[in-house]
């Protein structure tokens, strides 16, 4: 039976996730959390929709045996391809990135927007219709940039290697407003990316997916925080398909935390 103590649960095909994840945290501290990163079969991005389909019903399956109260898709290949399936599979709320990064995206910039991600999400244009339906005017230009995910599985996020790619994909798109980083890894590269756009503002959908979370949870009354007397912190699972390890010190460099309660899964 679901109540305020039940998780929230998250997924992504990685490490990209907890991007996501690291704000839901910071917004709400007292939620209990699962997190499950499918590092078996990381990247996503390169893989035919009905193969991302598959993986990601496999994970929603895992979670949803762990009672959780809302599932948050943290990640935008999955969100682009599977959404609505997922919604319609399920009795709990399902909240994606790619609504709330067009959201965030439209407040920075109303001009010309540009967004990266996976092949599989910019071939989608599950961006470009978001951001349009929020505004019909602006001009979307979007690029895949597949390298950018095992750069950051591999930890490189802020060597010559990254810079070089980071270089390659994107100094002809510094002339947009904003650049939507339209995968959740690539937040962990907001620093070469930075350097390689100069001024052009970096959207991510992290901070507003964490918003939208506690709206969803206040209008069903199962927000943990409104319904209890103290105020102690939500415990936080992990689960890995592959690699806990190295999975493990990557959440302590990235997230400077340590991942406690990690377990390696078959799903
Ligand atoms: N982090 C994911 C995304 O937002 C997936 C990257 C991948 O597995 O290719 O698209």
């Amino acid at each position: 039976m679901k109540n305020c103590d039940s998780p929230i649960g998250v997924f992504d095909s990685g490490l990209g996730g907890l991007t996501v994840l690291k704000e839901i945290h910071h917004a709400l501290p007292e939620e209990n959390t699962v997190y499950l990163g499918d590092t078996a079969r990381v990247p996503y991005g390169i893989r035919s929709n009905e193969t991302v389909l598959k993986y990601c019903f496999e994970n929603v399956r895992f979670l949803m045996d762990r009672e959780i109260k809302l599932l948050v898709v943290a990640c935008n290949t999955a969100s682009s391809i599977a959404i609505e399936r997922i919604r319609e599979s399920i009795g709990i709320p399902v909240i994606g990135v790619i609504e709330p990064g067009a959201r965030a995206a439209i407040s920075a910039a109303q001009n010309n927007i540009a967004v990266i991600g996976t092949e599989t999400t910019i071939k989608s244009g599950a961006y470009q219709k978001a951001i349009k339906e929020l505004d019909t005017t602006v001009k979307v230009e979007s690029r895949a940039c597949p390298l950018f995910v095992p750069l950051v599985e591999e930890g490189w996020i802020d060597n010559e290697v990254a810079k070089l790619v980071a270089e390659k994909y994107l100094l002809d798109l510094r002339n947009v407003d904003a650049l939507v980083l339209g995968c959740t890894h690539y937040p962990l590269l907001r620093a070469v990316i930075g350097e390689v756009m100069g001024t052009v503002p970096l959207i991510d959908s992290a901070l507003e997916t964490a918003r939208e979370v506690m709206s969803v949870l206040t209008s069903a009354g199962t927000l943990r925080s409104k319904n209890r007397q103290d105020d102690k912190p939500g415990k936080h699972e992990y689960y890995v398909t592959d690699m806990p390890q190295k999975f493990y010190e990557l959440v302590e460099r990235f997230l400077g935390h340590s991942a406690e309660n990690l377990s390696k899964v078959d799903l």
